[in-house]
């Protein structure tokens, strides 16, 4: 049965090959049935064999149009070569006017083709899917292990004799740039990925209308981020040097699992890595590339590939960036009872002192460094005032 069934099927397919073979010949098309000034070729002019003549990889399109009808290889190989052609447009305010589709790269990660593809393959098979699962990972191990260890307590009570933490100024500092930062982090976030969480249950006008808003919003807060970034790490680099018993801390985890921290001055070494990785090399290198992406850098030649190397390097340090972050914001509020007090109102009780910055306190305490930074205007007499030490 089945074989009768391909006979059949063979013999139908010979019939219509023969009848596409013979129908040119048998019924020509009449000349006035073309179209005034286009031109037709009849594919069966084609050679197949063209391929083998000597400079045949060479040759214009329209010696090409000769030996092969409609394939215009040549003239989208030239368009595809980063010649540039003509265009009126002044070179200053549009450098790269004149070229159609860039030249052949390879962007780490992505395949050997023109730069606008590279950059879209690094972007969709690497940005997002590994960015966004390191973020997800991090999240869930974070949470993981607020669950399962809990948050790091204050071992014993409050003593009611405050310390001051953190100046009015330092606080500023802080809470400006964490301001800038949470209006870049949320934006950024849904521009990259929320078309997958969002998009869905939102519907395209209104998430249209949201990336359209966070877009803006994320190019306004950009320069306020990179202003108060300069400014926390000025404010806050002094403390954050290197210093005797940081690789102690480092190769004992801080004594988090011990339940026993380990000493350390006004910041310890997991803090420092935390500012020098995330907030310096990382804070600069993503500011840096941000505002290369809004055309800020004074001597910069703002065309494509510019834009494309910029947008990787960005996503790259701003993933990294989130991730330091997002550690660096859960240790600061529900990780570490007393932390977020401390930043907030500028003091923290001695007790929360000594247990995870003794080395610090000790040095007020001996008057190695002023226990008042902030200026006080005039003692204070109310009850529940800090009390300094
Ligand atoms: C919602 C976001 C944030 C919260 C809740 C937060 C919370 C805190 C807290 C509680 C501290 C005090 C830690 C201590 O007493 O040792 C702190 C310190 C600090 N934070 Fe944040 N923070 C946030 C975002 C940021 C951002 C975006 C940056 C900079 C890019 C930043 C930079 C710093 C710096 C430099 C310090 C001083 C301690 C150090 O150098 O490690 N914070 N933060």
């Amino acid at each position: 049965m089945i074989k009768a069934f391909s006979v059949v099927a063979a013999l139908a397919l010979c019939w219509g090959s023969a009848v596409a073979q013979t129908a040119p010949a048998a019924a020509p098309a009449p000349a006035a049935a073309v179209m005034p000034g286009i031109q037709s070729q009849n594919i069966a002019d084609v050679k197949p064999d063209a391929s083998e003549v000597p400079g045949y990889a060479k040759q214009t399109n329209g010696e090409r149009a000769k030996v092969q009808p409609g394939n215009n290889a040549p003239m989208w190989r030239q368009v595809n070569s980063g010649v540039a052609g003509f265009s009126s447009l002044p070179k200053s305010e549009a450098p790269e006017a004149g070229v159609l589709i860039q030249p052949f790269v390879q962007y780490p990660g992505s395949r050997v083709t023109n730069a606008g593809e590279a950059w879209r393959q690094v972007r969709n098979n690497w940005l997002i899917p590994y960015g966004g699962s390191l973020l997800l990972i991090v999240l869930a191990a974070i949470a993981l292990f607020h669950f399962k260890v809990g948050p790091i307590k204050v071992h014993g009570e409050p003593t009611g004799r405050m310390v001051e933490r953190f100046s009015a100024f330092e606080r500023a500092a802080h809470w400006a740039n964490v301001a800038a930062f949470l209006v870049l982090a949320v934006s950024g976030v849904v521009m990259a990925f929320g078309k997958f969480f969002l998009l869905p249950i939102m519907g395209t006008t209104l998430f249209g209308w949201l990336t359209y808003a966070l877009k803006n919003a994320h190019n306004f807060a950009g320069p306020l981020f990179a202003v108060s970034l300069l400014v926390v790490i000025v404010t806050f680099m002094r403390d954050n040097l290197p210093a005797k018993g940081d690789l102690a801390w480092l190769l004992k985890g801080g004594g988090i699992f011990s339940g026993h921290e380990i000493d350390s001055g006004r910041y310890n070494a997991g803090e420092k890595v935390v500012f020098w990785g995330g907030v310096f090399v990382l804070g600069i290198t993503v500011v840096v590339s941000g505002l290369a992406m809004d055309k800020l850098l004074p001597g910069l030649s703002y065309d494509r590939s510019t834009m494309q190397i910029a947008h990787m390097v960005h996503s790259v340090a701003n993933l990294l960036m989130l991730v330091m972050m997002m550690g660096h914001i859960y240790l600061g509020t529900l990780g570490t009872k007393g932390a977020y007090e401390g930043m907030r109102s500028g003091y923290v009780d001695e007790i929360w002192a000594e247990q995870h910055h003794k080395l610090w306190l000790d040095d007020i305490k001996a008057g190695r460094i002023p226990a008042h930074r902030t200026p006080v205007a005039a003692p204070s007499a109310r009850s529940g005032d800090p009390v300094q030490v």
